[in-house]
């Protein structure tokens, strides 16, 4: 009888019984559930338990709560968080391809950054980083950007003299630099503080950003610029993925694919929205750009191109044109 109880145990802890624990994928970024990037990662948990149920969890960190900027690609290469998905403007260190997407009026709207992010010079990018130990999964939107500051910015001399907070790219130093400002590079956890204590006089970011960080509440003036995009690649620790059993890889790849998806139809679907929110609230006013103004910021930006083509290639500019049309 004791014997039989022994073996009854055994077999539990080792045996038939016995589940073995889920493996814990952590997934982190700098911005709220409500964006389409919070709404993409809380969508890959859903799927992802659902296609690998108990064989994995997914912990989503949102709002810079685990790693914020800076301290979040060290984090993946070591292996302390497995998925994230940084701004294209946060990649200059690991490759100077992707300064593309920060070129100041390279796109004219989200459709044509959609269609050369689909295209085979797009796609391209997602593995320009595999020598460093980075997987691109997948490119995701956020939207385009709107400039805003405590004065209108209808001209680009307008931003003289004003500090800007960028993030960290060379690029966007070069572009507010190209009208006269003062950029500095802080994390996005820093911005709301910065703006209001006037460490910095403007900044630019798509709606949902500024409506979910409140950066309305502490600019006066936001333009309908639409003069650069803010999208993201989701990413993983190269290495890590290439170590899971297969039946992980697919279940995650395809929840990956389909959160994506969801993540960029949010972007689609709800940027207006978030523009309404913010002009609902009344604190910032939103102003719309004529067509001499935008022409003028677009004048006085251009030779950025020029100052990065080596790096970027003129090739993939001229990809980048093609899906204006
Ligand atoms: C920023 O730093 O402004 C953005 O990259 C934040 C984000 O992830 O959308």
């Amino acid at each position: 009888m004791k014997l039989k109880l022994v073996a009854a145990g055994v077999l539990l802890a080792f045996g038939l019984g016995a589940q073995a624990a889920p493996l814990i994928i952590k997934y982190s970024h700098v911005v709220a559930d409500v964006t389409p990037k919070g709404q993409a990662a809380l969508k890959f948990k859903e799927l992802a338990e659902k296609k690998l149920p108990g064989k994995v969890e997914i912990q989503v960190f949102p709002n810079s709560q685990l790693f914020g900027d800076g301290k979040e690609m060290e984090a993946l290469l070591l292996g302390d968080v497995q998925i994230l998905a940084p701004s294209l403007a946060k990649f200059g260190k690991y490759t100077k391809q992707i300064q593309i997407f920060d070129l100041p009026f390279l796109f004219n709207d989200i459709q044509a950054v959609d269609r050369f992010q689909g295209s085979k010079e797009g796609l391209g990018l997602l593995n320009s980083m595999e020598s460093k130990g980075i997987k691109g999964f997948g490119f995701l939107h956020n939207g385009m950007k709107q400039l805003s500051a405590n004065v209108p910015l209808g001209s680009p001399t307008d931003a003289k003299g004003l500090k800007f907070r960028i993030q960290a790219s060379d690029v966007l130093e070069a572009q507010f630099k190209a009208v006269g400002g003062n950029p500095q590079k802080l994390a996005f956890a820093e911005v709301y503080q910065a703006l209001q204590t006037g460490v910095v006089d403007g900044t630019e970011n798509p709606w949902s950003n500024i409506y979910s960080k409140k950066f309305h509440e502490v600019q006066k003036y936001i333009m309908d610029s639409n003069h650069g995009v803010l999208d993201y690649m989701v990413i993983g620790n190269a290495k890590w993925w290439a170590g899971l059993p297969p039946d992980i890889q697919k279940g995650l790849s395809e929840a990956m694919t389909e959160s994506i998806k969801f993540g960029n139809k949010v972007a689609f679907d709800e940027d207006m929205a978030f523009r309404q929110k913010v002009i609902a609230e009344n604190k910032a006013k939103v102003l719309p750009m004529s067509k001499e103004h935008l022409t003028a910021w677009r004048t006085a930006m251009k030779p950025v191109w020029s100052k990065f083509e080596g790096d970027i290639g003129k090739d993939l500019i001229d990809s980048a044109l093609k899906a204006n049309k």
